[in-house]
């Protein structure tokens, strides 16, 4: 993910330090060459030692000692980004002010490459007038600042202040300084959620899907470049992400037409949404009352989308559907991507603990129409849609 970028981590003198020796590992696992400069006041909460280790580069914490002075200037030529985390109020201030007292002050004010910072601070401090003119001070020097988290807090109380954490952080980064616009000028479609198909003005027939998993690829396509359309099924969950268009549908038919009319026009579908495989034959415009001792509800089958998407698949265009499934899933899944003309298939098992609906986590092994098989570990659901996105644009572009 970071591959090849050159990562500057200044830290400062706050309690959220011991992140930052998260953020080196995340980082240099992902990639990246990493250098850390720090304030002296930042060694009292993490060690130079721990750092260089894990940095695989020396640290800087003094601008000169009796032997040498340090080339702040170079560093900050040198790196793609200065991130500073944590950003503690008072090197707050003085970046506001321009004040050049240390390493990391000194670097800042000579730094060629964008600047992001983290804040780290108490709720009273973080809610302080002087702290929010600084941080618009910073924003309109064009340095970006990472929102602060909710939570407990360095004081035992419980608020805003505490420092994004160190996956928060490096997402942030890819997706403000890193992104990859691959899929720049590509049309996808998506569905996700349920179907809800009406047996009379009040009830329904529907499932527990809550769409998360569609609206986290549908979110990454848009990450992407990709120009996306999301077809939500009812469902809270939604997203106001930039390049998204969300048609909110109710029944398997109104999806269905929704993904007919746009597909010709789309370069890639991916459907996660849980339709519903049978609706009822009729429905009564009355409120169903209880008169039958035995009540028999006569069902037909829906269109599956998928498989008339797979029908009309022109040259170029990619299909992507998901199997939910709790035995022989990999025969299901491979049997699935030759009956519907699909080009990969994301499963996932029922048997997994933390995948499915209503998670925030997924494990999927993914199948390809080329016959390769990828098995992936249980993640965040916005991980998960990455490594599908991943495979997409391999597929792509292949
Ligand atoms: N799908 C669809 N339209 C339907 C039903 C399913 O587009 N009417 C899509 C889903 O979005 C998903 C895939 O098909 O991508 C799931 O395949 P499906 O055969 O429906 O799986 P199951 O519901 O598990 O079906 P079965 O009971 O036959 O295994």
């Amino acid at each position: 993910m970071f591959q090849g970028k050159k990562i500057l981590l200044a830290i400062t003198g706050s309690i959220a330090a011991y992140k930052s020796i998260l953020i080196v590992r995340a980082l240099i696992k992902a990639g990246a060459e990493v250098r850390v400069i720090m304030t002296p006041s930042a060694k009292d909460f993490v060690t130079p030692l721990t750092l260089s280790t894990l940095s695989k580069n020396p640290v800087i914490s003094e601008l000169f000692t009796e032997q040498a002075w340090s080339n702040h200037v170079m560093l900050g030529r040198w790196a793609d980004v200065m991130l500073v985390a944590p950003l503690s109020c008072n090197t707050l201030a003085k970046m506001a002010t321009g004040q050049c007292d240390n390493i990391v002050m000194a670097t800042y004010l000579s730094a060629t490459c964008p600047v992001v910072v983290a804040p780290a601070m108490d709720e009273d401090m973080w809610h302080h007038p002087t702290t929010k003119n600084n941080l618009a001070a910073l924003e309109s020097f064009g340095n970006k600042v990472i929102p602060v988290d909710k939570g407990e807090l360095a004081s035992g109380l419980h608020g805003d202040g505490r420092m994004a954490e160190p996956e928060a952080i490096l997402q942030y980064l890819q997706d403000h300084l890193f992104q990859t616009r691959d899929l720049e000028g590509k049309r996808a479609l998506v569905t996700a959620g349920p179907t809800y198909e009406p047996l009379d003005p009040v009830r329904f027939i529907g499932n527990h899907s809550s769409g998360k998993m569609g609206i986290a690829i549908a979110e990454e396509l848009a990450r992407r470049g990709a120009e996306v359309k999301l077809v939500l099924g009812p469902t809270s969950n939604t997203t106001h992400a930039k390049g998204i268009e969300v048609q909110r549908v109710q029944t398997a038919e109104e999806m269905y037409q929704a993904c007919i009319d746009y597909w010709p026009s789309a370069s890639l579908a991916v459907m996660s949404a849980a339709v519903a495989d049978y609706t009822p034959g009729s429905r009564s415009a009355e409120k169903i009352k209880k008169t039958e001792a035995i009540f028999t509800l006569e069902l037909s089958k829906t269109k599956d989308i998928l498989a008339s998407l797979g029908e009309r698949k022109h040259n170029g265009q990619l299909l992507v559907g998901f199997a939910l499934e709790n035995r022989n899933e990999k025969e299901y899944a491979q049997s699935k991507l030759q009956k519907k003309n699909a080009d990969m298939i994301v499963l996932n098992s029922l048997n997994d603990a933390g995948a499915g609906f209503g998670y925030d986590t997924n494990k999927v092994t993914i199948f390809e129409k080329g016959g390769k098989e990828l098995a992936y570990n249980r993640k965040p659901k916005s991980e998960v849609a990455r490594d599908i996105v991943d495979r997409i644009v391999n597929l792509l572009y292949a």
